[in-house]
C-alpha cells in the first residue's frame, strides 16, 4: 500500500471521525498531500532533511522555465534559448499535454531539479516518457539527479508504471548518468528527423 493510501485510510478510519466530521478529516488529508490543486493533480511531499520532492504545480512554472533556460544554455547543450518567455512557452506546451506528469525537487526551498514527462498506455504496460530532466548547473554532480530518479521510480512504481523511456544525445554526460541509473540503449531504435 502506498504512503498516500495508508494515510488516507488512517484518516478515513479515524475513530474521531464522528466528532470531527468529514471536513476536518479532509483538512488533515490536505495537510499531508495538498490535494485539489488548480491543475487538478495531487501534490505529494517527500521530505528528507532539507530536500523536498513533489509533483509539479503551476506555481513552479517560472522557476522551471528559468532553470531550464540556464541549464540548456550551458555546456554540453549550448542551446539558444533567447528569453524566459520562450522557455516558459515550451514547458507550458509540455504541461498542457493531457497526460503530462511533472516532478520538482527543492533543496532548502530552492528548486534544484525538474523532470517533465508524460504517460503512455503502451501494450506492455504504463510507461513514463521523460521529456525533460535537468539539475541546476552548480548542483550537478552532487547526487541530486540520482536521488530524483530514485524518488520518481518509487512513485511511478507505486502508480503502476512499468518502464521509463527517454531520448538523449550520445556521448554526453547525461548518457553516462542514465546508464549508471539502470537505463540501457535500445539498439533496435533510431531517431529519424526530416527538416522542413
Ligand atoms: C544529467 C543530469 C540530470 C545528472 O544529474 P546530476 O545531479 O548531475 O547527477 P548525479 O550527481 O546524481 O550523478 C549520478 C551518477 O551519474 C554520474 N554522472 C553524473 N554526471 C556525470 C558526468 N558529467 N560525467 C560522468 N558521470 C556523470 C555520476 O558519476 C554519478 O555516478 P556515481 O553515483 O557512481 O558517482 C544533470 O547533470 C543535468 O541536468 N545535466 C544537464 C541537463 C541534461 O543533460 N539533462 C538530461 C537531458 S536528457
Amino acid at each position: 500500500m502506498s504512503i498516500k493510501t495508508s494515510i488516507k485510510e488512517h484518516f478515513t478510519n479515524n475513530p474521531l471521525k464522528e466528532h470531527l466530521g468529514n471536513s476536518s478529516l479532509k483538512n488533515h488529508w490536505c495537510y499531508f498531500f495538498q490535494d485539489n490543486l488548480e491543475n487538478g493533480g495531487s501534490k505529494e511531499f517527500y521530505a528528507d532533511n532539507d530536500l523536498d520532492f513533489r509533483r509539479f504545480s503551476w506555481e513552479d512554472l517560472d522557476g522551471c522555465a528559468e532553470l531550464f533556460k540556464n541549464v540548456f544554455s550551458a555546456d554540453p547543450w549550448n542551446d539558444k534559448w533567447v528569453s524566459l518567455d520562450q522557455s516558459r512557452n515550451y514547458l507550458r506546451e509540455l504541461i498542457e499535454n493531457p497526460v503530462f506528469e511533472g516532478f520538482v525537487f527543492h533543496e532548502n526551498s530552492i528548486m534544484v531539479a525538474v523532470c517533465f514527462g508524460h504517460r503512455r498506455s503502451w501494450w506492455m504496460g504504463k510507461e513514463f516518457f521523460v521529456d525533460e530532466f535537468f539539475v541546476e548547473n552548480k548542483r550537478q554532480g552532487n547526487g541530486i539527479g540520482s536521488k530524483t530518479v530514485d524518488l520518481m521510480v518509487n512513485t511511478l512504481r507505486e502508480e503502476g508504471y512499468t518502464r521509463l523511456t527517454l531520448l538523449t544525445n550520445k556521448n554526453i554526460p547525461a548518457e553516462t548518468f542514465y546508464l549508471k541509473k539502470g537505463f540501457y540503449n535500445n539498439e533496435k531504435r533510431t531517431v529519424m528527423v526530416k527538416e522542413l
